[in-house]
């Protein structure tokens, strides 16, 4: 039986470690601990996992009281550093919530740390267990597309899920290291997963035009506002039971406030980004990320040299209603001669993420399985993600292409 402590009980933290591993992964994980700044929200663990779990005022004193195998961190972007060291020095393997961490500095302190312990971080890439992005990656590994040469990847969140990162911490990059660590890191590793390839040098532009001080009708938090009722972004904090009970019931402990005005002139992260990367074995990629699409989803294009993949997956507005679904299929392969073949993708079920939370945890939890596609992601594929999104950070600041060697020797 394996001892795991939870670092950073928010809804990530319960939801998708806690609860599970207390009601499902009972004969072989262990919960024996939680840490978060706000102690309210960490005593919510208990609750939702049906038992007492202790609750710790110092992170420290946790790791030297539990001594746990394995640490899970998923706290604010930020601080995964702060934790994932610390807990490597004192001995125990890390499971890190993506991403890995916000800066290139961050990230060689986490692998000095690894070199200096012998000790593992594992970073949690769901996404690469979800089946319609696996099915990508099996069908690349035919060799059916040749040597890759070229890839188009646009990603769009939509006004629901893409507006909720401009009310939370996240819109501040000293946070989240922007929507480029934070959100892509997720489209990056997958870029990088399917290629099989480590970036080499990015450049990237980006604007805020959608979210921010766009609009002088605004407030500093939906549950006050003045224009609540004409504001089509509000967002009703005591509606969902779990996140009233999470942030709103818990806000008097450090005034995180769940619903901040994503009008506010305090945003300065990007909401358009376009990033092109060059890849080490010669690729190219040219990738998007929009967050105030009318529907959520991903296209998808792989040009090799001996075929064409394109995907589109799609999960909300009017394209994310799949009634029409055996006339758009939604993964293509084209060959040289021009011939299609369709192939038929999964479904991803109702489960966390399309089920790729469940599959994950298996894995973490159960032990590795043999893992023929690699899914199992580590310390240099959590670098390699965030390394296009720092450089295409600096690249943004600067105004100048980045080659991640400058920073990653
Ligand atoms: N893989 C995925 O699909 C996925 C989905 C959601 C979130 N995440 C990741 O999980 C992490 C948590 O996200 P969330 O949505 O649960 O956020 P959240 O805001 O709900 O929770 C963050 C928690 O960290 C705590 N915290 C803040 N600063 C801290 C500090 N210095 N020390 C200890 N605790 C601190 C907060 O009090 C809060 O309870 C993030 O890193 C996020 O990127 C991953």
């Amino acid at each position: 039986m394996k001892k795991y402590v939870i670092v950073g009980c928010g809804y990530r933290g319960i939801m998708s470690y806690a609860v599970p591993m207390v009601k499902e992964y009972g004969d072989c994980a262990e919960l024996c601990g939680v840490y978060d700044v706000n102690r309210k929200r960490a005593e919510l663990v208990s609750e939702y996992v049906g038992k007492s779990i202790p609750v710790f005022d110092s992170f420290e004193k946790m790791l030297e009281e539990v001594a746990p195998d394995t640490v899970i961190v998923t706290t604010v972007d930020a601080f995964h550093d702060e934790y994932t060291i610390k807990s490597l020095y004192a001995g125990c393997e890390v499971i890190s919530e993506k991403p890995l961490t916000t800066t290139f500095e961050k990230a060689l302190a986490i692998k000095k740390a690894e070199e200096e312990t012998g000790k593992r971080v594992t970073v949690t890439f769901n996404l690469r267990f979800h089946p319609v992005f696996r099915r990508v990656k099996e069908v690349i590994n035919t060799g059916v597309l040749g040597d890759v040469l070229s890839v188009h990847y646009q990603w769009m969140l939509d006004t629901e899920h893409g507006a909720d990162y401009f009310r939370r911490w996240h819109r501040e990059r000293r946070n989240s290291g922007s929507l480029l660590i934070h959100k892509s890191t997720h489209h990056f590793d997958l870029a990088n997963w399917y290629l099989d390839d480590e970036p080499e040098a990015v450049n990237a532009f980006g604007t805020r035009r959608f979210y921010g001080p766009v609009t002088e009708k605004r407030g500093e938090r939906c549950h006050t506002c003045p224009y609540a009722k004409e504001c089509k972004f509000y967002f009703d904090i005591e509606k969902h039971k779990d996140i009233r009970r999470i942030y709103f019931d818990c806000e008097d402990a450090d005034g995180y406030w769940r619903d901040r005005c994503v009008f506010s002139p305090d945003i300065d992260i990007e909401d358009s980004v376009s990033v092109s990367v060059k890849y080490k074995k010669g690729a190219v990629m040219s990738y998007s990320l929009t967050t105030h699409s009318p529907f959520e989803g991903a296209n998808l294009v792989i040009n090799g040299t001996l075929g064409r993949l394109e995907l589109s997956k799609f999960w909300s507005g009017n394209v994310g209603d799949y009634s029409d679904k055996a006339s758009r299929p939604m993964m293509k392969i084209y060959d040289r001669t021009g011939e299609e073949i369709t192939y038929k993708l999964p479904e991803g079920s109702a489960e966390g993420h399309g089920g790729s939370d469940t599959l994950l945890r298996n894995n973490l939890f159960r032990g590795y399985t043999d893992d023929p596609l690699g899914q199992m992601a580590d310390l240099r594929a959590g670098m390699m993600s965030i390394g296009i999104g720092a450089a295409a950070n600096i690249s943004m600041a600067e105004n100048r292409q980045v080659n991640l060697n400058e920073y990653y020797k």
